[in-house]
């Protein structure tokens, strides 16, 4: 194993930038891991924004990234869970490596056959998405609504509520050329929120009622327009904020409807919490990975070195779905 490696830096500019820095050494309960692929979320470009120099941000150097896919190459003291050379996917900051350090609790392996870019691409995805429907109380049957669903983890979620047995799935796209891309992912309702009214086109799809439950990647107005579209005693779980983090709700919505409203973070979640969420992929997520019914939607793969180009796509929103770095 080489000592140094290539990895990619915020904090320098409106791009990250390349470097060569010391291969980090597994301490106790981590697993180094040979990254093959590494996808972009758009938590990484609002870091790399919030870090530029040039538009007042800090100018500390960082090293950048959250989600990867590659083989396992060293393990730390006391890990039993991980072999030398398995096919792992994972999360962790500082991921844009070729080498990344992992808490063992954070990696899943690859299922089936999936190539290393697409598996990059599903972690942050998966956990979020199944984290958020569990937390809604998400059951077999329901119905529910993906704010953002064109977004890189709802066209997981999307995917997902249907392989786990959602009723129905209805979806939200800002964007006319985008219908298609929900409806392959599964959603039985688009709802395109720059002509359509959200709750009237929902409450008209569920007979009046709304839906079970709401995964919100949006906030803002999109936030206060799910809560009529939500039925008596539903859940709205808020995972993003695409839009703006402020929202002004009508209490009435609220409380007329009993409804409950759930918040999550799974980046700022407790080492051994975030453990728990991964671990819950197990029993029904990733074998529905394996057979195909949930997909990674790739937009497009760069080379490392194509960083920026992978940055300006999703800055400028024509992506439809995940933007991958190769490292093979
Ligand atoms: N809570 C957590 O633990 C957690 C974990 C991961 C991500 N997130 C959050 O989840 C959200 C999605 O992340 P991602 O990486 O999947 O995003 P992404 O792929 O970059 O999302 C891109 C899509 O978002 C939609 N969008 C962008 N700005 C919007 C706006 N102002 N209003 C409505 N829609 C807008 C656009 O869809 P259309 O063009 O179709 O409208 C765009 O195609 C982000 O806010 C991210 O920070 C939260």
């Amino acid at each position: 194993m080489s000592e140094t490696m290539t990895a990619l830096f915020g904090g320098a500019g409106p791009d990250w930038e390349s470097r060569r820095v010391p291969v980090p050494e597994p301490g106790p309960g981590q697993v180094l891991v040979r990254a093959r692929a590494v996808a972009v979320n758009e938590a990484d470009i609002s870091m790399l924004d919030r870090a530029d120099p040039a538009s007042g941000g800090s100018g500390e150097p960082y090293l950048a990234g959250f989600e990867f896919a590659g083989e396992v190459a060293a393990l730390g003291d006391g890990v039993d869970d991980a072999e030398v050379g398995e096919r792992v996917m994972g999360t962790t900051p500082r991921s844009f490596a070729q080498y990344v350090l992992a808490d063992h609790r954070h990696l899943a392996r690859v299922p089936g056959e999936i190539g290393f870019e697409e598996a990059a691409a599903l972690p942050t995805g998966l956990l979020t998405e199944h984290g958020s429907l569990q937390l809604g109380g998400f059951a077999p049957g329901q119905t529910v609504l993906i704010t953002a669903g064109t977004s890189g983890i709802g066209l997981i979620g999307v995917q997902m509520a249907k392989a786990l047995g959602a009723r129905s799935v209805l979806a939200t796209t800002r964007s006319a050329d985008k219908h298609q891309l929900l409806r392959r992912a599964g959603a039985d309702v688009v709802v395109n929120t720059t002509t359509q009214n959200l709750a009237e086109v929902v409450l008209d799809a569920t007979g009046g009622q709304g839906v079970d439950l709401v995964l919100d990647h949006v906030a803002g107005q999109t936030f206060a327009d799910c809560l009529p579209a939500t039925r008596v005693d539903g859940h709205v779980v808020n995972i993003g904020r695409l839009d703006r983090a402020a929202s002004t709700i009508d209490i009435d919505a609220l409380s007329y409807r009993h409804l409950r409203l759930i918040g999550v973070s799974f980046g700022f979640t407790r080492a051994e919490e975030l453990g728990q969420v991964i671990a819950g992929l197990a029993p029904e997520v990733l074998p529905a990975v394996a057979s195909g019914e949930i997909r990674a939607t790739i937009d497009s793969t760069f080379e490392l070195t194509q960083a920026a180009q992978a940055a300006a796509r999703i800055r400028g929103g024509q992506a439809q779905g995940k933007i991958v770095l190769s490292l093979s």
